[in-house]
């Protein structure tokens, strides 16, 4: 067992190789998916200035940060999500970029939140963001990439849905009901908790916290029960706000539709995001069967780039974090089994074949195949069991005979055929 002092920290993992595999698995469909939409690959810093993500991410964010006062005194974080580092990064640099920008990256972050299913101390989060676009088509985008992260790794939409609101359509229906600008923060707070608080508790905050009265909350009840498109023109549509913002949503829905992914998207006006820069249109994907924690989370933040300094930009994206999805493929037997493998296994029969063993593995290696032969001198059994070990797929074994002749023998670690390849022909 190791020593106590050198436990790993509570919420944080390693990666050996057959979990490393996963990640992996993750990472490089997220990545082939970024590209098939033209986004470029970026990073930042994993340390930042503290002030970078005090208001500007929100309460929740702040009472969960890595932070600490460095050597030159300067009060710092580790990064707890990409969006402030994006903008910071934007604002240096927009003016003498094209627009619309589309970038992404997938930084490991860091929260100190509870440990729980799905929740950790440290995740990789892939963030895709496009800055520099006000229209609903780059807010449909978006959404597509998200949705093609998970499609690219097996997931169908009976596996997983986006649940898609509008903090503006959210904003007009409130106002219509006389909730006042003023007290949209603490109702907004409280919606975003609404599906883990038991209804007494949420009621009494919306009272207590945003000031709602019964029948502003029992009208509030109704709309984030489902309300679909048609009921809230139905009952809101005569209002010049609510009609404008419904239109909105209509174009979105319509431009996924048109990409053939309307069945992953559902309107759901509790979706508010926990953030504070979002502005506008704000989703999350989540597993259908309703287990676990949001897989996805992103929306439209038009004003954080000003905020952080930099040029006003509109800016839409999202974070997708590996901790959730890990386990959701898993659910559904979409992790690829773990084999350890390599092309070829070099066997050199007594001491005298190794030069000419090296020099093979290197020429093949040359080529982009992957080799790997005993570090040491053994008999040709041992070697053949380490070759197993390894997961050859093809072993060629080469003794004072075969080097005479200039050739090898080949066995497929499969079929255990076996035959004469000249070497010539191999490298
Ligand atoms: P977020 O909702 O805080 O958004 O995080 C996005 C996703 O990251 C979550 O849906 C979840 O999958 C994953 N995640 C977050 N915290 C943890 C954790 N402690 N353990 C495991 N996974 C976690 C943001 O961070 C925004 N900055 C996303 C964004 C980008 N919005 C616009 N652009």
């Amino acid at each position: 067992m190791a020593s106590p002092e050198f436990a790993k920290l509570p919420g944080f993992r390693d990666f050996p190789p057959e979990d490393f595999a996963l990640r992996a698995h993750i990472q490089d469909a997220w990545r082939r998916v970024a590209r098939r939409y033209g986004f470029q690959e970026y990073d930042a810093p994993p340390l930042e200035s503290l002030d970078l993500y005090v208001e500007k991410s929100g309460e929740e964010i702040v009472g969960q940060l890595y932070n600490f006062v460095d050597k030159g005194d300067r009060p710092v974080a580790l990064r707890p999500e990409m969006t402030p580092s994006l903008a910071r990064m934007l604002g240096e640099r927009s003016r003498s970029l094209s627009k619309p920008i589309r970038w992404f990256t997938m930084p490991q972050l860091f929260r100190y939140e509870r440990a729980q299913r799905g929740r950790l101390r440290e995740h990789f989060q892939w963030n895709v963001d496009i800055v520099g676009e006000a229209n609903v088509a780059a807010d449909a985008e978006v959404l597509a990439v998200a949705i093609d992260g998970l499609r690219e790794l097996g997931l169908t939409a009976d596996d997983f849905a986006a649940r898609v609101s509008d903090r503006r359509l959210l904003t007009a229906l409130l106002a219509v009901i006389g909730v006042k600008q003023a007290q949209l923060g603490a109702a907004f707070s409280v919606i975003d908790k609404i599906e883990r608080l038991p209804e007494e508790k949420a009621d009494h905050l919306l009272a207590d916290q945003a000031g709602l009265d019964a029948g502003q909350i029992g009208t509030l009840r109704e709309l984030l029960n489902g309300a679909s498109m048609n009921e809230l023109d139905e009952t809101f549509g005569g209002d010049a706000a609510v009609a404008s913002e419904l239109e909105r949503m209509r174009h979105y829905l319509s431009t996924l539709d048109a990409m053939g992914l309307g069945d992953f998207v559902q309107l759901d006006l509790r979706i508010v995001r926990g953030l504070a820069y979002y502005t506008g249109i704000v989703f999350e994907l989540f597993d259908r069967e309703g287990e676990l924690r949001a897989i996805c989370g992103g929306g439209r933040y038009d004003r954080l780039l000003e905020l952080v300094g930099g040029d006003p930009h509109p800016a839409v994206g999202f974070g997708m974090g590996d901790v959730v999805l890990g386990e959701l493929l898993a659910d559904r037997g979409l992790v690829p089994p773990y084999a350890r493998s390599v092309d070829y296994f070099i066997v050199p029969v007594t001491p005298d074949e190794r030069p000419a063993a090296l020099r093979l593995a290197h020429g093949l290696r040359d080529r982009g195949y992957s080799v790997s032969y005993g570090l040491k001198e053994q008999t040709v059994g041992k070697q053949m069991k380490t070759a197993s070990r390894e997961g050859a797929r093809t072993v060629l074994v080469l003794g004072p005979e075969e080097l005479e002749k200039g050739v090898v023998v080949a066995r497929d670690m499969t079929s255990g055929e076996q035959r004469e390849i000249p070497i010539a022909e191999l490298v």
